[in-house]
């Protein structure tokens, strides 16, 4: 391969920077022209694509957000859409393809596969729902910044005996809510992979918490659990008299993507986005690349979109017997 090209796609998230640039850098090291995508699949349909030099790429180590757009682009569901796209990307003569995105994203990358053009997958996305990888780019970053809002929470939570409902992002995935909690020392953590509690029952974590001397109690509460962090809110206001604590609610929403990637997600970044660009010159397409057990390894696409990943139920159990 002579010219390979790279796009970031799907939501945002800390250290796709680190990733796109170590695609051009190690692209460049073997000799290969790389060209950066704007705004995802977007870029690929209207032909928005430019060549980088290592120099475009200085600066973007340490900065959030990704430096080449993202979108999401559901017209690229169309299979004539993507035949357009293919088409700009060999008009150009690029004989490969880097896409750094969630599962929406890889499943566009594993769409192109099939239709013959080598596209290779690095799983980026704050919520580690995606199959096949311990860890995706953002995750950690994203976290650590839930973890500050919480401690921040608390502090409140603690001087004005209150009950507080952390809402996180995850989509379908609990995993956020899961980690920041136990880290956080929530004492209860709400989770789409896990049915109930009943309000009822949720109701009375929070009177437990008040009679057993806490000066708090902070419920995270993952943004797919079912009913909802509104539905908690009323339950536990109308009950307010009863329940020793106040209650106040914060959704962090998407203060949780951007900022500066972490130490993990820079070095995960820069190991994935290099491993990639590796793959592609050897020939590999179709696959994503895996951080399993701390190595890189490459993972089937096709497996990797099938389901999100299972939350570890150990880790939850854990958690509960920390309250
Ligand atoms: O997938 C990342 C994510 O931040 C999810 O956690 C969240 O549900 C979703 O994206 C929000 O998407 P948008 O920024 O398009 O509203």
């Amino acid at each position: 391969m002579k010219r390979i090209a790279v796009l970031t796609s799907g939501g945002d998230g800390p250290g796709l920077n680190p990733c796109i640039r170590a695609v051009v850098r190690r692209g460049l090291r073997a000799g290969v022209e790389v060209f950066g995508v704007r705004w995802g699949y977007a870029g690929l349909i209207d032909n928005d694509m430019t060549s980088l030099d290592s120099r475009d790429v200085s600066g973007i180590l340490g900065k959030g957000g990704t430096f080449l757009g993202t979108a999401r682009c559901p017209e690229f569901l169309d299979i004539n859409v993507r035949r357009t796209a293919i088409r700009h990307l060999n008009q150009r003569g690029i004989e490969g393809l880097i896409v750094i995105g969630g599962n929406g994203s890889l499943a566009g990358a594993q769409a192109l596969h099939e239709m013959g053009f080598p596209t290779l997958g690095v799983p980026g996305s704050i919520d580690n729902d995606i199959d096949g990888t311990d860890m995706a780019v953002g995750v950690d970053t994203t976290l650590n910044t839930i973890l500050d809002a919480i401690d921040r929470i608390k502090d409140t939570a603690s001087s004005h005996q209150r009950a507080f409902l952390v809402e996180v992002m995850g989509r379908n995935c609990g995993y956020l809510a899961l980690q920041s909690g136990l880290a956080g020392g929530a004492e209860l953590i709400l989770v789409p992979e896990r049915e109930g509690p009943a309000l009822e029952d949720i109701a009375k974590t929070v009177l437990n918490a008040y009679l057993r001397g806490k000066s708090h109690c902070i419920i995270v509460i993952a943004e797919g659990w079912k009913p909802g962090t509104k539905a908690v809110q009323e339950y536990l206001l109308d009950r307010r008299e009863e329940l020793g604590f106040d209650v106040r609610v914060t959704v962090l929403g998407h203060v949780q993507r951007g900022g500066r990637p972490s130490v993990f997600d820079r070095t995960l970044g820069t190991r994935m986005g290099a491993k990639a660009v590796e793959a592609l010159l050897e020939g590999a397409s179709g696959q994503m690349v895996a951080l399993r057990g701390g190595e890189l390894e490459l993972f089937p696409l096709t497996e990797a979109v099938k389901q999100l990943k299972p939350l570890d139920s150990v880790l939850l159990e854990l958690a509960d017997l920390m309250d």
